[in-house]
């Protein structure tokens, strides 16, 4: 998720760091390493997570458009092992599966975004609907609803249709306000009489840092020190305006609600006596989920982003500042649009406050912030490079959105841990010891009086990981992506998250450790069904290739011999 030039910084400062000076913050009473025992509120609603370009697969079937994600995966060089989500987990095919599983684990959500491309091929609602697309989303939402899973919808995880890159240059362009707008209003028309929870975006931050300023992501560019700014600019603006129509013309008939998922890391000073440290932690955090929570929450970016772009603009030789600013009509439009604020949360980052000169740096999001990011060599990090385990983070950014944005409902969007590639272990402790201490962390802050209503583990199944490719995995089930098939395994995780939405929560010791146990035990038998899969490839081998080509050629020699016969006849 966080770019690499990001973390060569971080490697560089990789210090020993003194936990325990992070003690001090009122709200963390019980300390780091207590375990809480106890339930969430009743009716706390426990959720899986998926997207449609990483889990459907299907990039060309049934008129569906081409979005940015089919064109950037196909050039060479740009996805690890120049993997693409052409098939990906053939999630298109596979509603029932899917649903069973969700099932299996008794959700009571399942979070998952509609492909714009494949509802408007071109992005442009006059163009054409395409009216399959609506149908595959019908489906899989009237099985969620006939399983008593609540749909839970996000309109942008990243796929824009590549024709509005290419005519308008996608989120650098204001047009896209309206364009998503319309796509987010059909999305209402047809789906709103069944779907309650709609998130505008997922994770904005990614889009425009890493698709308009590193390039990491679709659609590549990079705009060092504006794209990814002015990409947010419009995202903001597409947002309010989608909550404004939701607002006005659908809310009244349907009453659901709009909110959005922004993803946010907790930043904490490494020196919590040195009061510039202190600063720099808060800067990383409002540079991060203040960049997009604030002008939501309160009208406009936060104070301290308007002063340091601002700042290093004019010192750059800029006439006005890098950041885009709102008119006074724009900031009351925008305050307040938000009905439940979705959070994705994986990490946290310690941080210390550096210089970077501007006129050297020239310009760029991530020297804008004048700090540096350093880790803790003791958090486990057992899949991406990005990807540590800080589980007490996750209680001070929960606690953080409270005091900023006025308690508002919180729905965590995504949280979970990743794997490398090649390990096909399914017995996945390091995952359950992860989801136990950031959901327990989790418990502590509702104990805060943090207004948080559910949690959404990320992911259902193992998927494309963007430019990671399918070389991390994050799925509780594990998907085999080298059968054509791609059958769903389920991990160690399962069990222990099935264990907690039934419990809903962790009841006792004796009770937290014995699922832990039990799951651990269990998932050796589902190994051993994924240790015999290569058979079952061989054997599709035998029927889809060799079958055929005997068949064949048998048909071919019958063919000659039989002219040989004729031919000796006559
Ligand atoms: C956030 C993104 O929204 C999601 O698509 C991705 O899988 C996770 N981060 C993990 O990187």
């Amino acid at each position: 998720m966080l770019p690499r030039c990001a973390f060569s910084v971080c490697h560089v400062f990789v210090l020993v760091l003194c936990l325990s000076s992070a003690e001090d913050f009122d709200w963390t009473k019980n300390g780091h390493s207590s375990f809480h025992y106890g339930t969430f509120p009743a009716g706390f609603s426990w959720g899986a997570g998926s997207s449609a370009y990483q889990t459907e697969g299907a990039w060309d079937k049934d008129g569906k458009g081409l979005s940015i994600w089919d064109v950037f995966s196909h050039k060479k060089g740009k996805i690890q092992r120049n993997d693409t989500g052409d098939s990906s987990c053939e999630g298109y095919h596979k509603i029932k599966d899917d649903v069973s599983l969700m099932k299996e684990l008794k959700l009571n959500h399942y979070r998952f975004s509609i492909s714009w491309p494949r509802l408007i091929p071109t992005g442009i609602k006059s163009d054409h609907i395409n009216e399959k697309g609506i149908q595959y989303y019908d489906e899989l939402i009237n099985h969620l609803l006939e399983s008593k899973i609540t749909p839970v919808v996000t309109l942008y995880h990243w796929d824009l249709p590549q024709v509005l890159q290419e005519k308008y240059g996608g989120w650098q362009n204001i047009s896209m306000v309206n364009h998503f707008n319309e796509f987010a209003s059909l999305c209402f028309e047809r789906f709103g009489n069944r779907v309650k929870y709609w998130m505008t975006f997922n994770n904005p931050w990614s889009v425009a840092v890493e698709g308009y300023e590193t390039g990491e992501h679709a659609p590549g560019l990079r705009l060092k020190g504006t794209g990814a700014y002015r990409a947010a600019h419009h995202i903001i603006k597409a947002h309010a305006k989608v909550w404004h129509t939701y607002d006005t013309q659908w809310r009244g008939k349907q009453k659901g609600l709009v909110g959005i998922s922004l993803s946010g890391d907790w930043g904490e000073p490494v020196d919590i006596s040195n009061q510039k440290d202190i600063e720099a932690a808060e800067r990383y955090v409002q540079f991060f989920l203040g960049w997009f929570a604030t002008p939501i929450f309160h009208g406009d970016y936060p104070q301290v982003m308007k002063d340091f772009v601002g700042r290093k603009s004019v010192q750059q030789g800029h006439g006005t500042s890098r950041l885009p600013s709102f008119s006074p009509q724009e900031k009351s439009y925008i305050k307040g649009t938000c009905d439940f604020l979705g959070i994705g949360h994986f990490t946290t980052r310690y941080i210390t406050q550096k210089n970077h000169p501007s006129a050297r740096s020239g310009g760029s999001y991530f020297t804008d912030r004048d700090l540096a990011e350093l880790v803790d060599p003791r958090w486990p990090d057992p899949g991406s490079e990005w990807l540590y385990s800080v589980p007490w983070g996750f209680r001070r950014l929960l606690n953080f959105v409270k005091s900023q944005y006025g308690n508002p409902m919180i729905y965590v969007t995504e949280n979970g841990v990743s794997e490398k590639m090649l390990c096909t272990e399914l017995c996945d402790d390091w995952r359950i010891q992860y989801f136990k201490d950031y959901i327990n962390e989790m418990l502590k802050a509702i104990k805060d009086g943090v207004n948080v209503k559910g949690y959404t583990a990320w992911s259902l199944l193992d998927k494309f990981e963007w430019d990671e490719g399918y070389s991390e995995r994050f799925g509780l089930y594990y998907v085999d992506f080298r059968n054509k098939n791609k059958p769903r395994y389920p991990k160690a995780s399962v069990q222990f998250y099935k264990r907690v939405i039934s419990s809903n929560g962790f009841p006792n010791q004796r009770e937290v450790e014995n699922w832990r146990r039990k799951a651990v035990e269990t998932c050796s038998s589902s190994n051993q069904l994924l240790a015999a899969d290569p058979l079952t490839s061989h054997m599709e081998m035998v029927t889809e290739i060799v079958v055929p080509t005997v068949c064949t050629l048998s048909i071919l020699l019958s063919a000659v011999f039989l002219m040989f016969l004729l031919r000796r006849r006559n």
